[in-house]
């Protein structure tokens, strides 16, 4: 209980509120991140012991351990790439992610719109992307229902999501699995008394193309996402609980760009093998590989449906999309 009090202090005063940038945007935070003491007292199939001399996996090896339960805490790590299929733009991707393509007369750069100090000055900007982001626009996709299908056989330990659209939730995993560590839009609150704004009004501002108030002070009331600048949600502190106990990370659709929540990737014992689903390389496990990581490259949707396959889930998973969504893949 004393080590969890303290690196929770720890991690809030490195990220929390203050002065400083809680986020970089650089691949880590200038002068290091003082590791979380991952495996004390842990002990697994992998062991706790360095990766050096442990065999090369490929996914079908990861398939195996799953099926033969050898893996059975799972956590996983999501970014925007798993909500391109559902027609969501990514941030990074060049010429079609969000930061390419958004142009806008009165934003000196398109972050500034997630940027706190721009927001306060000129919300406008926000609220025109938040419109486009609306819960009833998007639906989950193969790639959430994999995951959902993950939780459904009790091997999900925890999903770890820095998207704000909210199709984890709406894809039938339950809050209690999830770390929304990029906040939401599920609820918001007043930039100036705090107080929480009902998210119908919220959303009734927002649709009818006016800035969202304060009903009690005027203040502009902002979902609570994360913006640049801010804290991360409590529950993002639950990783000092997770992460040493994972026995397999899986890792999807993010460039791993911002902290902290890239420096994750990092969080899990050395030996505990890492599935990296992505286009490209990115991150610690493009800059500092460990032997057990298992890259796949190129769309995810065609590297979930090959797990799925290996895992014997195709059917399943299958079924689960046409009852979700009625649609037949
Ligand atoms: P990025 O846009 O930085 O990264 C998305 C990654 O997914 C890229 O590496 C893409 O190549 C990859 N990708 C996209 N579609 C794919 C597909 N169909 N198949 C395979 N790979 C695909 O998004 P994040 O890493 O999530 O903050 O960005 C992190 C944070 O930066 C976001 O949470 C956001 C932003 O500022 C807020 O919204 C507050
Ligand atoms: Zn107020």
């Amino acid at each position: 209980m004393a080590q969890w009090a303290s690196s929770a202090v720890r991690a809030l005063r490195l990220w929390g509120p203050g002065g400083e940038r809680a986020w970089a945007r650089r691949p880590r935070i200038a002068g290091g991140w003082t590791p979380i003491p991952f495996s004390a007292g842990v002990s697994s199939v992998f062991g706790n012991g360095g990766d050096s001399k442990k065999e090369k996996l490929s996914l079908q090896d990861i398939a195996e351990l799953i099926r033969a339960r050898a893996c059975q805490r799972v956590v996983v790590m999501v970014g925007a790439g798993i909500s391109t299929p559902s027609g969501i733009p990514d941030f990074r991707s060049p010429g079609t992610g969000f930061y390419s393509s958004f142009q806008h007369c009165d934003v000196p750069y398109p972050e500034a719109i997630f940027e706190l100090t721009f927001f306060l000055h000129n919300p406008s900007p926000f609220f025109t992307w938040a419109k486009k982001m609306h819960p009833g626009n998007y639906r989950p996709n193969i790639i959430h229902y994999f995951l959902r299908l993950l939780h459904d056989k009790g091997l999900l330990l925890r999903l770890y999501t820095q998207n704000i659209d909210g199709l984890e939730r709406a894809s039938g995993i339950p809050g209690s699995k999830l770390v929304e560590a990029h906040g939401s839009f599920a609820s918001a609150s007043c930039t100036v008394c705090q107080r929480t704004s009902p998210a119908e009004d919220f959303w009734a501002s927002v649709m009818g193309d006016r800035v969202p108030r304060c009903t009690v002070c005027t203040g502009v009331v902002k979902p609570d996402i994360v913006f640049f600048g801010e804290a991360l949600p409590q529950r993002f502190l639950l990783h000092l609980a997770d992460f040493p106990i994972a026995d397999l990370l899986l890792i999807l659709g993010t460039s791993l760009q911002v902290e902290p929540f890239a420096s994750l990737s990092e969080a899990v014992r050395s030996s505990v093998p890492r599935v990296f689903m992505n286009q490209e390389a990115a991150g610690a496990l493009a800059w500092r590989p460990r032997s057990r990581d298992v890259l796949q490259l190129g769309d995810l949707v065609d590297g979930v449906k090959m797990l799925a396959e290996l895992l014997g889930w195709t059917e399943e998973l299958k079924d689960l999309v046409q009852r979700e969504t009625g649609k037949v893949l």
